[in-house]
């Protein structure tokens, strides 16, 4: 399939007959292992003038392949079916060569892609479809095919970069670029490989030319990962890797903000021997779930364990993890006959790698632990301040500590409030609605990204998009989760609960019914996201996944939101490309929201593809900002307007908290919190 189309059996090219009957095989091949309707099959060699024959024309001369074929082609009731094994055929030993290349590039290991990539490239003999005369259907995978290839080269190209291999790269890159002159990540490879040649200059000259054509043809700006790449070339911020890179990690102390839990334990009085054994189980088990929570433990503290949220990276959430997580290890071991106390604080301590040197958030958790009674789960005044919005407690003292009671199930990190009017955003509502309006009208799937940094608002954009096509499409959401890594597919169970109501196979098969393959798809899906962490993510999840998605896309065009999507596993990220790449025939409107990180973690994100744009949120507008805090409707005095504004610098999250602490405190502390 990957040039003229050829069979070969005993080392030798088969009679293939006429061009129609090319077409049947081909047409067979494309949907391999998969039913081809009769009627399709005609309409696809004879579009609309087929004659009255056609159909045992098309009999003789599935039969005539039958023979050539020994067998493969099996007859079912709706049509035929090609049966082949991966191992015989060109096109779906390219997609396994290419998907090992692709995970090998994910994990890191560049050698091993950029060889399986050499490999699958070089199955390729020609233009795949070139003299055959079929239909639209045909065309599409053409176009398709083609796609695939120059991803699949610019996967290899990216892991030669990778392997220090910059100057052997660019006379490739520049011709390919010449025939591809809107491939920004061919262009992107170009600028990194000359740019580590020592001709910086060069680099900067094809981002200039590249944005010309792009404006040019397509009224775009580049995109913002070949417009960092470009502030990064300015701006010298890049390394040039040699042949072998050693990962780096920062060792030496610094400052941090952690959240520190204790979990004491005590024991009844029994034999000394019972009582070790019993606690061990206890820590154990309080262990876990503080690694669960994604804390790092410091095992075996005198009588309990401690736990530190934030280390080595904090997240905004910290606070909330801990909150969670204490009152998880509280509810366990509810029945158990341990005395349990546990204390929590949040503040600064010096810190190098996953272990604290020191800090006095460490004093003050043992000094709560003092006052604590058995049952309590006390937390001081600074992780109060984080937490107040969304959990419920009553006070020990006049100011704290704090009796933790409840958590509210769906609070974020730092507490969003949505209640605000919106303000400005018109221009990317817009874009947001034509893209799927093109999605409607070309019953196909666009992959739109929003980008901005915490705060900014892509969730509330989101959000007011939901707001305007109600009634139009139906939307679902599913978010990655900053903790509790290893559930891959978590943001599609959550799209998949919201439509099914559950996850199992009758559920789901209530949603695909009318689609081909429903019983394979629910029992996919089902399995994929009921059997947790073990799961198996290969094709046929991502097939089944995607054929889901698509299922509701064709009873009401579909907004497949994915929040948050800086912390998906690498897996989620290929299957919503997958999703972008295959889905056909359903009007769907992939919506991803992440902050930039994402680009460091996938620099090719969204590249080269024609069905897929990013949309990065700027800060608000002085105006705007203006106009938000109007809408807030808080007392804020004049000064602390200019100073909210100036501070918040258009984050609207920030103004928003800042209006909200002016109001408690009476003043502005001129920081954003
Ligand atoms: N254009 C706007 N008009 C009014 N309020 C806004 C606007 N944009 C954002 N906000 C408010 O600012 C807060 C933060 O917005 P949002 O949660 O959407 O940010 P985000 O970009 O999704 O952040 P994160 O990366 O943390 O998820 C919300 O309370 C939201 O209602
Ligand atoms: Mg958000």
């Amino acid at each position: 399939m990957l040039g003229p189309l050829e069979v070969r059996g005993n080392g030798q090219a088969l009679p293939l007959g006429g061009r129609k009957q090319q077409a049947v095989l081909a047409l067979l091949l494309l949907s391999s292992n998969q039913v081809v309707s009769v009627d399709r099959l005609i309409e696809e060699i004879w579009g609309d003038h087929a004659p009255k024959t056609a159909r045992n024309t098309l009999q003789a001369y599935v039969s005539r392949l039958r023979k050539l074929l020994g067998g493969r082609i099996l007859t079912q009731s709706a049509g035929y079916l090609l049966r082949l094994d991966p191992e015989e055929f060109d096109l779906l030993r390219f997609g396994r060569l290419a998907q090992v290349g692709h995970d090998a590039l994910s994990a890191g290991d560049a050698s091993l892609a950029a060889a399986k990539l050499r490999e699958a490239l070089g199955l390729w003999r020609g233009m795949p479809l070139a003299d055959l005369e079929i239909g639209l259907f045909a065309e599409m995978e053409k176009a398709r095919l083609d796609q695939r290839y120059l991803s699949v080269l610019e996967e290899r190209i990216e892991a030669d970069l990778a392997l220090g291999r910059h100057q052997e790269v660019i006379g490739e890159l520049e011709s390919l670029v010449t025939t591809n002159p809107l491939r920004e990540r061919l262009c992107g490879h170009l600028m990194l490989a000359l740019y580590r040649s020592g001709r910086q200059a060069e680099a900067l000259d094809r981002f200039r030319e590249a944005r010309q054509r792009l404006v040019d043809a397509l009224g775009l700006e580049p995109s913002p990962l070949l417009r960092k790449l470009h502030q990064r070339i300015l701006t010298h911020d890049l390394e040039v890797p040699g042949p072998v890179e050693e990962p780096q990690q920062e060792r030496s102390p610094a400052r941090k903000r952690v959240t520190v839990l204790l979990a004491a334990v005590s024991m009844p009085h029994l034999d000394p021997e019972v009582t070790m054994r019993e606690r061990a189980q206890v820590l154990e088990r309080v262990t876990s779930v503080l690694k669960r929570y994604e804390a790092t433990v410091e095992d075996r503290v005198g009588e309990g364990v401690l736990g530190f949220f934030g280390l080595p990276t904090a997240h905004e959430d910290d606070a909330l993890r801990a909150a969670r997580a204490a009152l998880e290890i509280r509810d366990s071991l509810a029945d158990a006959e341990v005395g349990l106390r546990i204390t929590m604080e949040t503040g600064a301590v010096l810190a190098e790698g996953e272990s604290v040197l020191e800090g006095e958030v460490l004093g003050e958790t043992v000094w709560l632990k003092e006052i604590a009674r058995e049952g309590d789960v006390l937390i001081g005044a600074g992780m109060w301040q984080l937490v107040r919005e969304v959990a419920s407690a009553e006070p020990v003292g006049p100011d704290g500590p704090w009796r933790l009671l409840e958590v509210s199930s769906d609070a974020e990190g730092i507490q969003r409030h949505f209640d605000a009017p919106l303000v400005g955003r018109e221009s990317e509502l817009e874009q947001l609605r034509q893209a799927f309006d093109s999605t409607v009208r070309n019953r196909s799937c666009h992959l739109v990204t929003i980008l901005g940094p915490p705060g900014i608002g892509k969730s509330r954009l989101a959000q007011e998009l939901e707001g305007v096509l109600a009634g139009e499409a139906t939307v679902v959401t599913g978010r990655c989760l900053s903790y509790g890594k290893g559930i891959t597919f978590w943001p599609m169970l959550e799209i998949v609960k919201r439509a099914s109501g559950d996850t199992t196979v009758s559920a789901v098969r209530r949603i695909v019914e009318d689609e081909e393959h429903a019983r394979q798809i629910a029992e996919q899906v089902s399995s994929a996201l009921g059997s947790g962490e073990g799961a198996d993510s290969g094709e046929d999840t991502f097939w089944a996944l995607r054929r889901f998605l698509e299922a509701l896309a064709r009873k009401q065009p579909l907004i497949a939101i994915f929040e948050d999507i800086h912390w998906a596993e690498p897996r989620l990220l290929d299957f919503v490309e997958h999703v972008a790449d295959w889905s056909r025939d359903a009007p769907m409107l992939v919506l991803c929201l992440s902050r930039p990180d994402l680009l460091d973690q996938r620099p090719s994100w969204g590249g080269g593809k024609r069905n897929a744009a990013s949309l990065l949120l700027e800060p608000l507008s002085e105006e705007d900002s203006q106009e938000l805090v109007d809408a807030l409707e808080r007392p804020v005095s004049g000064d602390d307007r200019s100073r909210i504004i100036a501070t918040a610098e258009g984050n609207p999250l920030f103004i928003e908290q800042m209006v909200a602490l002016v109001g408690e405190r009476g003043r502005c502390s001129g920081e954003p919190p």
